[in-house]
C-alpha cells in the first residue's frame, strides 16, 4: 500500500452557530469524515478540526431576540451541532468555536502581519445606516426594489428576479430588515485588503493543482474581471472581535471564519502536544485540505489563501467543493417536511444508512446530490443489508454451531481472496480522488461476487452431506474472510457497522494494510444483525417530524450573498410585513368577565408604562382571577375598535381551535412589560 506516511489536516466548513444542522450540512460533513477515515485507514496522520461559526449580525440580532446574551446562545448549540455530528460518526479531533481566544490570537497575529507588509488600507466609506437601531445595515438587511428590473423587495446585494448584483445604495426605496425603516448613508473608515497584491501569487496556487477544474475556470473570471479590495470591517454593534487598536471596529465575520480552521488545529495541538508550525509555516510538507460547499468558493480560493500568503503561512493543499444536497429532486422545504433537521433523521433513521447512500451518490465534481427517498430505502437495503452483511449472516451460523466458532486453517480458493484484496489500489484511488460512488460500485461487484461464491458451494447442503464437514468450514471461513475484506473497504462509510463487524471477528477491521493476512485459524464471536433493513414506516415519520418543525423564521439572515434560502413557506410575507405588526409583551393587571357577553373578558395591559384595555374571546378558556399578574403577548399597534362595551385597544395571542380549548401565550420568565417581540 502506500510506502510514506503521511501528515494530513482536514476539515469541513464551519456551520452558522444560528441554526441546526441539516442534512444538507451532513452531506459535507459525511464526505469530510470519510475522507478523513479512509486516511488513517491507510496509516496515514491525518486530523479533523473545526468549528461553529459564531460571530456576525445575525448572532447578534438573534441574541437580542431572545434577550440572552450571544455567549450563551453559542454555547448552547455548539454542545448542540457536536452531538449531531458524534451521532453521526464524525470523527472529528477537534470541534471549536470562532469565538474562542485561539481564534483570536490567530486572527490578531494575520492581522499583524498583514498591516505590517502594507496590505491593509484605511479609507472612509458610505453605507446605509439604519438610525432606529443605531446600526450599518449589512447587505442582507437592507431590501427594496431592484434597479435593474424593478422588482419589489430584493436583498441589498442581489436581485433573486433578474440576477443582477448592485450596491445597496443602488436600490430604490432601500428599508432596512430590522425596524422598517428607511435607512440613511453615513460615513465611516473601514480597513480592506488589497487583494490585486496577490493576483500573481494566487493564480501560481490555482495552478498548483489545488482547485477542481470548474472552480479553476470561476476563478479565471474573477480574474478577468478583476480583484477588488476585500472590506474586512464592520461598525459597531457587531458580534465579533474588535481590530485591536480600535474601539468600534470588528473583523468581519468571514475574516475569523476561515482563521477558525487554524484555530481549532492550534487547540488541538496543545492538547495532543504536536508541532503547530510544522503544519503552517510555508514550506510545510504537512497537507491541509478544505471541504466546502460550491456557495463558498470566494472566500476559500481568494481571501482566504491570500490571508495566508499576506500572512506568511502556507497555504492549503487543495479547496474540494461539493454541490447541494436536494431532497426528492428539489431544494428542501419546511412546508413539504423535506427540510431534515440532523437530530429529526437520528430520532428515526441508523446513520450508517444515510453515511453510505451519500458515499454511493458522491463523486469528485460540484454537481448536486438528490436524496431520493424511494431510492435510499431500495439502495440500503439492498446493498449493505442484503448483499454485505448477508456475507457475514450466511456463514457465521455454520462456523458458530458446527466448528465452536473456530475458523478453518486454510482458505479453499485463495486466489479469490488474492483477487479481493488486489482491488485495494483502485479502491483507494477511488477514495482519495473523493470518487467515493465509483468506490462503492466497486466493492458492491465484489459482494456480488461472494454471494455468489456461496451461492454455488450451498453450505446448506453439504453441511448434510456425509464428509463434506472440513470443507463447509473452509467454505465458511472464505466467505467471512471475504466480507472482512469488504468490510474493511466500507469502513470509512460505515463506522457503527464496523464496529459491531470488529466485535464478531475480535478485532479491529479498519486498517487496509491488514488485510495481506487472511483470518485463519482463530475463533470469532457469535454473529449479531449488523444493520437491519429501512423500515420505510421510519421514513414517513422522519418526514412527519420535520413538518413540526415547521417554526416561523426569526428575523435573521445569513452573510454570504449566495447563501441559499432553504425555506419555501406557502404563503409568504416580506419580513417588513411582519415587522409591522408590533407584538409586545403586556403585563395582566385586571381581568373580569363583561357580563353581557359569553365570550369575552375585559383585560388591563400593562405594556411598559402605559395601560391598554382589551376585550378578548377567551371566557371560556380561563377564570379571569388565574390571569392577573400574568404576562402574556400583545398586538400593540392594531387598530382601536369600538364595541358595545367600550374600545378594545390591541389583542392579545393565544393557541388552539377555540372555547374552552384555548391557550394564552406566555414568554418565557426575563421578558418584562413593553419588550418588543421579534
Ligand atoms: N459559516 C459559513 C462557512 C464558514 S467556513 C470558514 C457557512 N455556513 S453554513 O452553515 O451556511 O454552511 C456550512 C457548509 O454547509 C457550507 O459548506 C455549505 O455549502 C454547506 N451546506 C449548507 N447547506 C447545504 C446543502 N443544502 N447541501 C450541501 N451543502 C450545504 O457557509
Ligand atoms: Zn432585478
Amino acid at each position: 500500500m502506500s510506502d510514506k506516511k503521511r501528515q494530513i489536516l482536514v476539515t469541513s466548513a464551519l456551520p452558522y452557530a444560528n441554526g441546526a444542522i441539516h442534512l444538507g450540512h451532513m452531506l459535507e460533513y459525511i464526505q469530510t469524515d470519510i475522507w478523513a477515515r479512509f486516511q488513517r485507514a491507510q496509516g496515514h496522520e491525518c486530523y479533523f478540526a473545526w468549528a461553529d461559526d459564531a460571530h456576525g449580525t445575525p448572532v447578534m440580532l438573534w441574541a437580542r431576540s431572545e434577550g440572552k446574551s450571544p455567549e450563551e446562545l453559542i454555547d448552547m448549540m455548539n454542545e448542540e451541532h457536536k452531538t449531531d455530528f458524534r451521532d453521526f460518526g464524525v470523527s472529528f479531533d477537534n470541534y471549536s468555536s470562532t469565538h474562542s481566544e485561539y481564534n483570536r490570537e490567530q486572527v490578531e497575529k494575520i492581522y499583524h502581519r498583514l498591516d505590517e507588509a502594507g496590505y491593509i488600507e484605511r479609507r472612509n466609506i458610505k453605507q446605509l445606516y439604519d438610525e432606529k437601531e443605531g446600526m450599518f445595515l449589512p447587505d442582507r438587511f437592507i431590501r427594496g426594489t431592484c434597479p435593474k428590473c424593478g422588482s419589489e423587495d430584493q436583498y441589498g446585494d442581489s436581485c433573486e428576479s433578474c440576477g443582477s448584483t448592485y450596491a445597496p445604495t443602488d436600490l430604490i426605496n432601500p428599508r432596512s430588515a430590522i425596524s422598517g425603516n428607511a435607512p440613511v448613508l453615513r460615513e465611516s473608515e473601514h480597513y480592506f485588503v488589497r487583494l490585486s497584491d496577490f493576483e500573481q501569487r494566487l493564480k501560481d496556487w490555482m495552478g498548483s493543482g489545488a482547485l477542481q477544474p470548474e472552480i479553476a475556470n470561476k476563478m479565471q473570471e474573477w480574474f478577468t474581471d478583476g480583484l477588488r479590495d476585500w472590506d474586512i470591517s464592520r461598525d459597531a454593534p457587531y458580534f465579533g472581535f474588535l481590530i485591536p487598536g480600535t474601539e468600534d471596529k470588528y473583523f468581519y465575520v468571514w475574516v475569523d471564519a476561515p482563521v477558525g480552521y487554524v484555530a481549532s488545529f492550534r487547540e488541538l495541538c496543545e492538547r495532543e502536544g504536536l508541532d503547530f508550525d510544522a503544519w503552517w509555516e510555508p514550506g510545510s510538507t504537512a497537507e491541509v485540505y478544505h471541504f466546502i460547499g460550491k456557495d463558498i468558493v470566494y472566500f476559500h480560493t481568494l481571501f482566504w489563501p491570500a490571508m495566508l500568503m499576506g500572512a506568511r503561512m502556507r497555504t492549503p493543499t487543495a479547496v474540494y467543493a461539493h454541490g447541494f444536497l436536494t431532497v426528492g429532486g428539489a431544494k428542501m422545504s419546511k412546508s413539504r417536511g423535506t427540510f431534515i433537521r440532523a437530530r429529526t433523521y437520528l430520532d428515526h433513521l441508523h446513520p450508517d444508512y444515510l453515511r453510505y447512500y451519500f458515499a454511493a451518490k458522491l463523486g469528485p465534481g460540484t454537481g448536486d446530490i438528490d436524496l431520493n427517498l424511494e431510492d435510499f430505502v431500495a439502495r440500503v437495503n439492498s446493498d449493505v443489508v442484503g448483499k454485505v452483511v448477508n456475507i457475514a449472516s450466511r456463514c457465521a451460523g455454520f462456523i458458530q454451531r458446527n466448528f465452536d466458532g473456530m475458523l478453518a486453517q486454510q482458505l479453499p480458493q485463495p486466489e479469490l481472496y488474492d483477487s479481493f484484496i488486489e482491488q485495494r489500489q483502485t479502491i483507494a484511488a477511488d477514495f482519495e480522488g473523493r470518487n467515493y460512488q465509483s468506490a462503492v460500485r466497486r466493492i458492491m461487484a465484489l459482494a456480488d461476487e461472494a454471494n455468489r461464491y456461496i451461492d454455488n458451494e450451498k453450505p446448506w447442503q453439504q453441511i448434510k452431506q456425509e464428509g463434506m464437514e472440513a470443507h463447509v468450514q473452509a467454505v465458511c471461513t472464505q466467505g467471512i474472510n471475504l466480507f472482512r475484506v469488504l468490510i474493511t473497504y466500507l469502513a470509512p462509510i460505515l463506522p457503527f457497522t464496523l464496529h459491531k463487524a470488529g466485535e464478531f471477528l475480535g478485532r479491529d477491521l479498519q486498517q487496509w494494510q491488514a488485510l495481506d493476512q487472511a483470518l485463519l485459524g482463530v475463533k470469532i464471536n457469535t454473529f449479531q444483525p449488523l444493520l437491519t433493513r429501512i423500515d420505510p414506516v421510519k421514513i414517513k415519520a422522519m418526514i412527519e417530524d420535520s413538518k413540526e418543525s415547521l417554526q416561523p423564521a426569526t428575523a435573521t439572515g445569513n452573510e454570504p450573498a449566495s447563501q441559499p434560502a432553504e425555506e419555501d413557506l406557502t404563503d409568504e410575507i416580506t419580513i417588513e410585513e411582519f415587522l409591522k405588526v408590533d407584538l409586545r409583551i403586556a403585563l395582566i393587571t385586571a381581568a373580569e368577565a363583561v357580563p353581557e357577553a359569553d365570550k369575552l373578558l375585559k383585560l388591563s395591559l400593562d405594556i411598559g408604562g402605559e395601560s391598554r384595555t382589551v376585550f378578548a374571546g377567551i371566557k371560556s378558556a380561563y377564570d379571569p382571577a388565574e390571569l392577573v399578574g400574568r404576562h402574556t403577548v400583545m398586538v400593540a399597534n392594531l387598530k382601536p375598535r369600538k364595541m358595545r362595551f367600550g374600545t378594545s385597544e390591541g389583542m392579545v395571542l393565544a393557541a388552539g381551535p377555540g372555547g374552552s380549548d384555548l391557550f394564552l401565550l406566555q414568554p418565557d420568565e426575563g421578558a418584562t412589560p413593553g419588550m418588543r417581540v421579534t
